[in-house]
């Protein structure tokens, strides 16, 4: 492919600029680079009818260089369930594009840092969700949206940050025992939530997320102490000891909208560094406090990967799923979508 004009590297540099990167401390020097590889990359995206979904937590210049669309979990499968494209390259993790394929079978899904896993997922197999099930026969088992095909495919319904607490209680209607895998401390905010006891009416697993289990509640204190008036948000995958001290937990999504219809003097993102970089550009006039962690794998994606996919995928970045997994995770999902959003608390 030939160099891209100077005039519209200087105009995406610029745009990039006026999307708030440069007050997130990007020289120009980084933008221009940056500027280079989007215009490539936005040249093949029409050439083979691509859609770019992007988590919340990748890195600003793929967010505002290259998305489609931008959200959490919930927003990125819905979307990518509708979407007309032929292909979608996923930037996000490997979970997340599986899900995309799932939901969309015929078109090319494409992930352009393949090993970009996730510790929740890599915390439970299908046979480890089979042994389960047999100890707690009747029971409806629950899975996180951060677990793999196999394992979505032994899954009654399947859950995401942005409506676990919705579908669970849905769930107890109908029965005494619940199965929620594989996010135990997640798992454990959740029966705080609704009063149950885990080990007894609801069932946990291992898992925990690498970067939220990481935060803990001890300096919480001294934040508030330091900076009156502070928000503290926390993601639900963090633990329940420090959630109990927050001012707000939820999803990424659910996060984002409280700062929106908030006003407070600080506000403090307790989850991935990429949500408080994406706040900042959203909401200029709100300042913000640092308490984050990077993701490993959500950074392994990068603007010279994702254009590396487009030039030339290998067998490695398509993402594929057995059709006889496929068919079963799809109604665990599609059962997530109506319970979602139907009527009812
Ligand atoms: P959200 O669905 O809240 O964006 O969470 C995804 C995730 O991986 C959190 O660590
Ligand atoms: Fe998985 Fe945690 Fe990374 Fe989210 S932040 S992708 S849960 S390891």
């Amino acid at each position: 492919m030939s160099e891209p004009a100077r005039a519209a590297v200087e105009a995406e540099a610029a745009r990039l600029s006026s999307k708030g990167l440069s007050d997130l401390g990007y020289a120009d020097a980084e933008l221009e680079r940056a500027a280079r590889l989007i215009v490539r990359i936005k040249e093949l995206k029409a050439q083979k009818n691509a859609v770019i979904p992007v988590h919340v937590y990748q890195r600003p210049e793929v967010i505002h260089g290259i998305a489609d669309f931008v959200g959490d979990s919930y927003k990125l499968s819905k979307l990518c369930s509708e979407t007309k494209a032929a292909a979608i390259v996923f930037c996000g993790v490997s979970f997340m594009a599986e899900t995309a394929k799932i939901l969309s079978p015929d078109k090319t899904v494409l992930l352009p840092a393949p090993e970009a896993g996730c510790s929740l997922s890599e915390s439970i197999t299908a046979a480890d969700i089979r042994r389960v099930k047999a100890r707690h026969p009747g029971a409806p088992v629950a899975t996180y949206i951060n677990t793999t095909a196999e394992a979505k495919a032994e899954s009654d319904v399947i859950v995401t940050s942005a409506n676990a607490g919705r579908i669970l209680r849905k769930l107890y209607r109908d029965h005494r025992k619940v199965v929620f895998l594989p996010d135990k401390l997640m798992g454990q905010n959740l029966a705080m939530q609704l009063g149950k006891t885990p080990g007894k009416d609801i069932i946990l697993w291992k898992g925990t997320c690498i970067v939220h289990d990481n935060f803990d509640s001890a300096s919480v204190g001294l934040y508030r102490r330091m900076y009156p008036g502070v928000m503290i948000l926390a993601h639900s995958e963090c633990s329940p000891g420090l959630v109990s001290v927050v001012d707000f937990v939820g999803g990424t999504g659910d996060m984002m909208r409280f700062v929106e219809s908030t006003d407070a003097p600080f506000y403090m993102l307790v989850t991935e560094c990429g949500l408080g970089e994406l706040a900042r550009t959203r909401f200029p006039g709100k300042r913000f406090l640092p308490m984050c962690r990077l993701c490993p794998y959500m950074k392994a994606v990068t603007l010279e990967r994702v254009l590396a996919v487009l030039e030339k995928p290998s067998a490695a970045d398509a993402v594929e799923v057995d059709p006889g997994v496929q068919d079963r995770a799809r109604k665990a999902i599609e059962r997530m979508f109506e319970m979602a959003e139907e009527g009812g608390k």
